[in-house]
C-alpha cells in the first residue's frame, strides 16, 4: 500500500469521494464505520442507498443539482452520535465531491454539561443575590426608630451573604480540583482524620449528635494530596451532620486492607431514596432542594468528593436506606 493510501485509511475523520450521480468512488476506513458502509469494497455503492439520515442525503442531492463553491457544514445526529460534515465540490474533476465527517459526539456532550452547569450556577447565585438586594433596600428605607427591624434584616442579610460565600468557595474548590494536576506527597492520613474528627465532634455535639472515630492503629503513610483529602473528609462529615437528626450517631472509620485505604462515614440519619443514589454526585443535585438549601447546602459537596476520589484513582460506594441512615465507603489505592 502506498503512503497516501495508508494515511487515507488511517485518518480519524471519515472521507468519501462521491461522483455527481452520488456513487461512492472512494471511502476510507473511518467513513465505512461512520456511514455503516457495506464491506464489499469492490462494489460501488450509491450514497443514497446508505442507511443514513435523510437530511444528509437531501443536502448532498442539493449540492449535486446546484454545486456551491463553498463548504457545507452540517451537523446531524445519527443514533446518539453527532457528525460534523463538510461537503466540498472538486472542480475540474467532473464535479465530484469530497465528503468528510467528524465524530463530535464527545464535544457536544461536554458542551451540554458546560451549558447546564453555567445555567445552574447562575440560578444558584441569583436567589441569594436577589435576597441580599431586597434586604439592603429594606434597611435603607426603614425609619431610624425601628432598630429591631433593622437588626432582623441585617441578620438575614448576613445569612444570605454566608450562603453566597459558601457557594463561591465550593465553586472555587471544584474548579481547582478539575483543572490542576494534584501534587502528591506522603502524609499521615490517620492524623489528618483525627484532627478533622476532633473539630467536627464539636460541631456534631452542638446538634446533639455523637461522632465516633475509629482509626486503625497501624496505618502506613498515605500518598496523595492532603488538601484534597481534607476537602473530602470535611464534605462527608458535613453531610453526615446535616442529614442526621439530633440524638443521632456518626461513625468515621479509617483502616488499611488489601493495599487499600478505606474511609467510612456512616450515619443513622434521614437516608437517601434508592432512585436518587445514582445522581447525588452530580453538581447541584439534591434529593430535597429546598431542605438542603435551608440547611446551608450548596449541592456541590459530593461533586467535590467524587473529584478527589477520581484524582486518587479510588472508588466510592453508597449504602443507604430512607430513615435508617447512609454509609459512604471510599476505597483509595496505594498510588
Ligand atoms: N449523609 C447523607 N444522608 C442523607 N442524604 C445525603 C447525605 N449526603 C448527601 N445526601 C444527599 O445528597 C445531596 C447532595 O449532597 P451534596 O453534594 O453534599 O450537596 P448539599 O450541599 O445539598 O449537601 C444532598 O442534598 C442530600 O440530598
Ligand atoms: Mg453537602
Amino acid at each position: 500500500m502506498d503512503n497516501l493510501k495508508l494515511i487515507f485509511n488511517n485518518l480519524k475523520d471519515g472521507i468519501l469521494l462521491i461522483d455527481k450521480q452520488g456513487m461512492i468512488l472512494e471511502a476510507n476506513e473511518s467513513a465505512k464505520i461512520l456511514f455503516n458502509l457495506p464491506d464489499k469494497s469492490n462494489k460501488i455503492t450509491s450514497f443514497f442507498d446508505l442507511d443514513i439520515d435523510s437530511k444528509i442525503k437531501a443536502a448532498i442531492r442539493e449540492e449535486i443539482i446546484s454545486p456551491n463553491n463553498r463548504m457545507l457544514e452540517l451537523e446531524l445526529s445519527r443514533d446518539t452520535a453527532v457528525l460534523l460534515l463538510h461537503l466540498k465540490p472538486i472542480y475540474g474533476r467532473d464535479n465530484s465531491f469530497l465528503l468528510s465527517a467528524k465524530d463530535i459526539t464527545k464535544q457536544r456532550e461536554l458542551d451540554t454539561v458546560r451549558r447546564d452547569f453555567i445555567a445552574n450556577v447562575s440560578h444558584e447565585l441569583k436567589t441569594p443575590i436577589t435576597g441580599i438586594k431586597l434586604l439592603a433596600d429594606a434597611i435603607c428605607q426603614s425609619p431610624d426608630s425601628e432598630i429591631a427591624t433593622t437588626r432582623r434584616f441585617a441578620e438575614r442579610l448576613e445569612k444570605e451573604t454566608s450562603r453566597l460565600v459558601q457557594l463561591v468557595n465550593d465553586l472555587l474548590d471544584l474548579s481547582k480540583l478539575e483543572s490542576l494536576e494534584p501534587k502528591f506527597e506522603y502524609f499521615d492520613l490517620a492524623g489528618l482524620l483525627q484532627e478533622l474528627g476532633d473539630e467536627f465532634r464539636q460541631k456534631a455535639a452542638a446538634k446533639d449528635i455523637l461522632l465516633l472515630i475509629n482509626v486503625d492503629k497501624k496505618m502506613p503513610f498515605f500518598q496523595g494530596n492532603p488538601e484534597q483529602l481534607e476537602l473530602l473528609i470535611i464534605n462527608l462529615l458535613d453531610n453526615a451532620i446535616r442529614y442526621t437528626q439530633p440524638k443521632g450517631e456518626i461513625k468515621l472509620n479509617l483502616f488499611f486492607k488489601k493495599q487499600k485505604f478505606i474511609i467510612e462515614v456512616a450515619d443513622n440519619g434521614i437516608g437517601i431514596p434508592k432512585k436518587d443514589i445514582g445522581r447525588i454526585f452530580e453538581r447541584f443535585y439534591r434529593v430535597d432542594k429546598a431542605r438542603s438549601r435551608k440547611k446551608g447546602g450548596t449541592g456541590l459537596g459530593l461533586a467535590i468528593v467524587k473529584h478527589v476520589v477520581q484524582n486518587h484513582h479510588g472508588s466510592i460506594k453508597v449504602d443507604s436506606q430512607v430513615k435508617k441512615g447512609s454509609k459512604f465507603t471510599l476505597s483509595l489505592p496505594v498510588n
